[in-house]
């Protein structure tokens, strides 16, 4: 009965299969793709489970190849042989493939990925468990130098099957060498844990290099928040020399940080200077010039956040990029941290060096959020890329939208100046991790709406 199968134009491929996965292997050789991908769905026997296609197909064939499978076979997991080239996200995105796979990979590395895909898909139910064994494990050869699994793509497949692979390791005794072998889905270094059940208060929104989100981000979680909480939220700019976040809510307000910051911590006094806005939160601005940012002492930042900790449910902070002495104070008096980057490598990697120092020194919050902020498709990075390189899980995904400027320039927040926009709305994924009762109700929305 044929369980996999491989289209391919390489004898030598097709052979090292053969001999890894015997008589369960059926090969339709790629000249049949010539005529069409249903002429080689036509020579297809029985009910494949997996279909690796390739090495040296092009675009076009293995795209046609995986449509035409995927219609015929429904749930049928689909594997790309193909070599690392910088053109393979464009691959990826252009079909629905669970995995890709070099074709110098390693056997172990093969038989890891076939028998991983083939659980997960009986497992999530796309294809009935026949609890077969398929490969025979005498013919495995180890790992070598040379051995790459170029990537798991499907990130449902990639989340889900891991556990699976982790106790084949364990159980095999076999191969010792394997548990070494390295894994490039797997970030070398991990955020550690997080404690648990820890009251949201001090929320920091922090980023290592500019222009990422924060101030964007630190706003609308500040409108969010206070739908729930009205007059209970205030919004504290702490990027001391070059905060905008006054200008970004069109407020003109008569103190500012330096002011806040030298008041003391009578109540009264201080909620006299903080400046009010329509949504029902109050805002600190940051000092109207660079040079007053020196009159913000960390002491004194630090010791109004506390206090403002007392006064307010949630007190937001938005930072100066990278982790300045005021950013580093925010955070040791933070029950949240926010982190927010783009999808470029330089960021992203800086993101990790960020946490990798603030594990050192002890100041990452118990409660954390990572925000993947102007996420657009084909820019090259998946999301599982993108967590690779921090060593840790990407919680909101907030998409590129012309909306966010405009509602900048409108000085209006962006979840109440275009409710329907998708950033918006993945925007609001960041409240309803600090507070899960925070849905937008029509009533709520519609009271604060203007567009
Ligand atoms: N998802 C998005 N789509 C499109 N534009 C965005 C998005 N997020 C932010 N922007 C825009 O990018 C610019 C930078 O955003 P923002 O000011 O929030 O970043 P920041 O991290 O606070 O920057 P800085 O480091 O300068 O303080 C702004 O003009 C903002 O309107
Ligand atoms: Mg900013």
């Amino acid at each position: 009965m044929t369980r996999f199968l491989l289209v391919s134009r390489s004898a030598e491929y097709e052979s090292r299969l053969r001999r890894l996965i015997r008589a369960r292997l059926q090969i339709v050789p790629a000249e049949y793709v010539t005529f069409g991908a249903e002429a080689v769905v036509d020579k297809v026997v029985g009910q494949p489970r997996i279909a690796l296609l390739g090495p040296l197909l092009s675009f076009e064939e293995t795209k046609a190849l995986s449509e035409s499978l995927s219609a015929r076979y429904p749930g049928i997991g689909l594997i790309v042989v193909r070599e690392q080239r910088s053109d393979l996200e464009d691959w990826v995105d252009g079909m629905e493939i669970h995995a890709v796979l070099s074709p110098d990979a390693a056997d172990s590395t093969n038989e890891g990925l076939i028998t991983r895909l083939d659980s997960w898909l009986a497992v999530s139910g796309r294809l009935p468990d026949d609890g077969e064994e398929f490969i025979d494990e005498s013919e495995v050869e180890e790992a070598e130098g040379d051995d790459v699994l170029v990537a798991l793509l499907n990130p449902q497949f990639e989340r889900e099957s891991r556990p699976a692979l982790e106790e084949t390791d364990l159980d095999d005794e076999s191969e010792p060498e394997a548990e070494s072998e390295p894994d490039p889905a797997e970030p070398e270094w991990i955020l550690p844990p997080i404690a648990e059940n820890v009251r949201s208060e001090v929320i920091v929104v922090a980023a290592p290099k500019g222009g990422q989100g924060k101030t964007t981000t630190a706003i609308n979680l500040a409108a969010g928040l206070a739908e729930v909480e009205p007059n209970s939220v205030v919004l504290v700019d702490a990027d001391v020399q070059f905060g905008d976040i006054a200008n970004a809510l069109d407020l003109e307000p008569h103190y500012s940080l330096t002011d806040v910051a030298q008041a003391g911590t009578d109540e009264v006094a201080l909620k006299a200077l903080l400046a009010h806005h329509d949504d029902d939160f109050f805002v600190i601005a940051a000092p109207p010039s660079p040079e007053l940012a020196d009159h913000v002492t960390t002491a004194s930042l630090g010791a109004l956040l506390d206090r403002l900790a007392t006064m307010f449910r949630y007190v937001i902070v938005d930072t100066t990029p990278g982790l300045g002495e005021h950013t580093l104070t925010a955070l040791e008096h933070a029950t949240d941290g926010v982190f927010v980057t783009n999808m470029t490598v330089p960021s992203l990697r800086a993101l990790r060096k960020e946490f990798e120092l603030l594990v050192a020194l002890n100041l990452v919050p118990n409660n954390r959020h990572i925000v993947l902020n102007f996420v657009e498709k084909n820019n090259g990075l998946l999301r599982k890329d993108a967590e690779t390189i921090i060593g840790a899980q990407i919680d909101v995904e907030v998409p590129r939208s012309t909306a966010v400027v405009l509602a900048s320039n409108d000085g209006v927040p962006l979840i109440h100046h275009d409710v329907r926009d998708p950033a918006a709305k993945a925007i609001r994924g960041v409240v309803l991790r600090i507070d899960p009762t925070a849905v937008p109700t029509r009533k709520r929305i519609h009271r604060k709406a203007r567009a």
